[in-house]
């Protein structure tokens, strides 16, 4: 699938949450959002494309049901699909023998926007991780004309992580929000500095480092502003 460079025009109700990397707090980052704006009385809908590592029945610690919980959705209260293998989405679906279907996809995820007032989005691993051999999610956020909130860690390499993360986006033309670097458990002489990094780097201006939050409403305190600012455009 090529890659057209769309202007940043008009945007939909659509975010998508990308990583630089697998486990740096996508889900953290969407259920906190998506529960900040629950508590407000706002529509959110959060959604997974794809999970891998799934077995038979949804797993409460899924990262479909944590987010359906953090809303509060009626549906849908797991990912869109689901996969048995723990590997990238495109490569657990031919271990199925199966494949991804984009416009089908594409289908829910329209469907899902319409009757919110903010859907959220996450990827699967890091942003260009294949979601089929032919597409991923900048291909989806693109059809979506969604917008972008990047989560990385705050240790070493997330600087050039975020960049890549961040050229691979606006090269899509997918306007990006915010940048939010989630604690690590090994912090490393770079944590703490990460954010103001990529922001002199990217000229990104909106790039924070979240503190440690286990709890929901904690964690939806510390992103509500921005939140919020997904919604009131
Ligand atoms: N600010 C935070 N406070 C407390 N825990 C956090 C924070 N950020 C992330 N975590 C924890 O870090 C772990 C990894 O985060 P998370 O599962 O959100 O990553 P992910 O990017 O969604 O991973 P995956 O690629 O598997 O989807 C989780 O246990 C999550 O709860
Ligand atoms: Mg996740």
């Amino acid at each position: 699938m090529t890659v057209a460079v769309t202007p940043n025009l008009a945007r939909s109700n659509v975010v998508i949450v990308a990583g630089t990397d697998t486990s740096v707090g996508k889900t953290w980052a969407a259920c906190a959002l998506g529960q900040a704006l629950r508590t407000a009385g706002r529509r959110v809908v959060a959604v997974k494309v794809v999970e891998t590592g799934c077995g038979d029945a949804v797993g409460a610690t899924e990262d479909g049901a944590l987010l359906a919980r953090a809303t509060g959705q009626p549906a849908p209260l797991q990912a869109l699909i689901r996969l048995r293998e723990p590997l990238t989405p495109a490569l657990a679906a031919e271990r199925e023998g199966t494949s991804l279907d984009f416009d089908e996809i594409l289908l829910r995820l329209e469907e899902l926007a319409s009757g919110a007032d903010l859907l959220l989005v996450e990827g699967s691993g890091g942003l260009l991780a294949p979601l089929s051999w032919e597409w991923n999610l900048v291909d989806l956020a693109q059809a979506l004309e969604a917008r972008a909130v990047v989560v990385g860690s705050d240790r070493a390499g997330t600087v050039s992580h975020a960049l890549l993360t961040l050229s691979a986006l606006e090269l899509g033309g997918i306007p990006v929000a915010a940048v939010i670097l989630t604690p690590t458990g090994q912090p490393d002489g770079s944590t703490g500095s990460n954010a103001a990094a990529i922001s002199r780097l990217s000229g990104q201006g909106n790039v924070v480092t979240v503190p440690t939050r286990a709890e929901p409403d904690g964690a939806a305190a510390l992103l509500s502003e921005l939140a919020f600012s997904l919604v009131q455009r």
